[in-house]
């Protein structure tokens, strides 16, 4: 008996359903399917496989039966045709990227993405003779129409972005592309299908560092590009099968646990966030707090419009010095100090001296990013206890 799976159930319960048939595993929980090879059922068989003439399995780098479980529900909690899962976030960004380019090829970038980006966009593809031009005021539009030549192959915008927060309009932005003829790519990594889907609002490939919301746990370095079935298919038989960022199926499982609860993690990751943020904004040690969901955000009215709520990402500025900003975060005792965001605990990262540590203090300061800056991926946890680590910590500061 085959369990029917609706297109038309609501978010929530595609995160729960979407791409499993029970029956079909006979488990309730999907199977991990631990195997890199599948017998062909006969030589006609395989060659169709290999053809791509018929739907089935060929081999573990390229495609595996609990991946595609996973692949096949993101690819309906973005509103795509199709999905493709990857050992890492930046794999994901690299191939989806790279399919689109050619030598001597362009394409535009918000300045105000993730530190491993900006360096993927400005070291490593300039060696394959592709140039990114990162737009530094990415709030004002023209300055992507006067980026973009006849070489320019996509636009690409990390929104909202880690660490400062900037909301790219993701409306104007796919008009602008598809004026162009380009496709628009989004970073949807911290606002998840959850809180945001850019493909209703026009754009084309959605990139994803899995590693974070998705898996909610901090379990598994992981990523995924959810796109149309025709990109999606030739991304898996070309760069996706020459290059090898398979993911493994044991990380599948494990975003696929992630996924049941993805819609009542962000709601709670958001409600912390905008009392945190709030609590922040009235702080006598705090210069300044950026987070979508205050009305003091110059992109708020944007961030309302794009998205249900504004995820569990901020930072803020403390007063003092770099030594002030070290100093509280040395004090935190619940709040956990390391490079990394998007998980049930709350987490402090100070951007200038981790992720963004391999940009100048000029480009940082470019893109938003001072050294007294602190980043919170704000977890799940009962919020007073968090207030009560933050007051703690921010009274270091004299
Ligand atoms: C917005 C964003 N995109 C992509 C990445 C890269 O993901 P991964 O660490 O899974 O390679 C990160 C990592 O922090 C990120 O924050």
């Amino acid at each position: 008996m085959a369990k029917e799976n609706k297109k038309e159930y609501r978010f929530d319960t595609q995160c729960l359903h979407a791409g499993h048939d029970v029956f079909e595993t006979n488990s309730i929980s999907p199977i991990i399917h631990q195997s890199v090879a599948y017998p062909y059922e006969s030589a006609e068989y395989a060659a169709k496989l290999f053809r791509y003439e018929i739907e089935g399995f060929t081999y573990g780098r390229i495609d595996n039966p609990t991946n595609k479980i996973f692949e096949d529900r993101l690819a309906i909690l973005e509103l795509t045709e199709k999905a493709l899962a990857t050992s890492s976030g930046m794999a994901a960004e690299f191939i989806a990227c790279m399919r689109l380019l050619e030598q001597g090829d362009e394409f535009v970038s918000s300045g105000t993405v993730y530190g491993g980006t900006n360096q993927l966009f400005t070291q490593t593809f300039p060696r394959m003779g592709i140039t990114a031009k990162m737009v530094y005021n990415p709030e004002n539009l023209d300055k992507w129409s006067n980026s973009i030549t006849n070489k320019t192959k996509f636009l690409f915008v990390e929104s909202p972005s880690n660490p400062n927060l900037f909301i790219g309009d993701i409306e104007a932005l796919s008009k602008l592309a598809h004026e162009n003829e380009i496709p628009l790519i989004i970073d949807n990594t911290i606002a998840t299908p959850a809180l945001q889907q850019p493909i209703a609002l026009g754009a084309d490939i959605i990139v994803h560092s899995a590693t974070k919301h998705i898996s909610g746990n901090s379990t598994c370095i992981s990523g995924a590009i959810a796109g149309s079935a025709e990109y999606i298919d030739d991304l898996r038989s070309t760069d996706y099968r020459n290059i090898g960022p398979a993911i493994s199926p044991f990380n599948s499982w494990l975003l696929l646990l992630g996924l049941e609860t993805l819609g009542l993690r962000m709601k709670r990751h958001s409600e912390n966030a905008q009392v945190i943020a709030e609590f922040l904004e009235d702080h006598s040690k705090v210069v300044s707090v950026n987070y979508p969901g205050l009305k003091s955000h110059p992109q708020h009215e944007l961030a309302k419009k794009q998205m249900s709520a504004y995820s569990s990402l901020l930072s803020f500025v403390t007063k003092g010095e770099l030594d002030d900003a070290k100093n509280v975060i040395d004090a935190f005792q619940l709040i956990i100090h390391t490079g990394h965001l998007g998980t049930t605990k709350t987490l402090a990262t100070h951007p200038a001296f981790s992720t963004h540590e391999q940009l100048t203090q000029e480009e940082r300061i470019a893109i938003g990013i001072p050294d007294t800056m602190i980043r919170l991926s704000i977890g799940i946890e009962d919020v007073d206890d968090l207030i009560e680590d933050l007051d703690r910590a921010l009274s270091k500061i004299h």
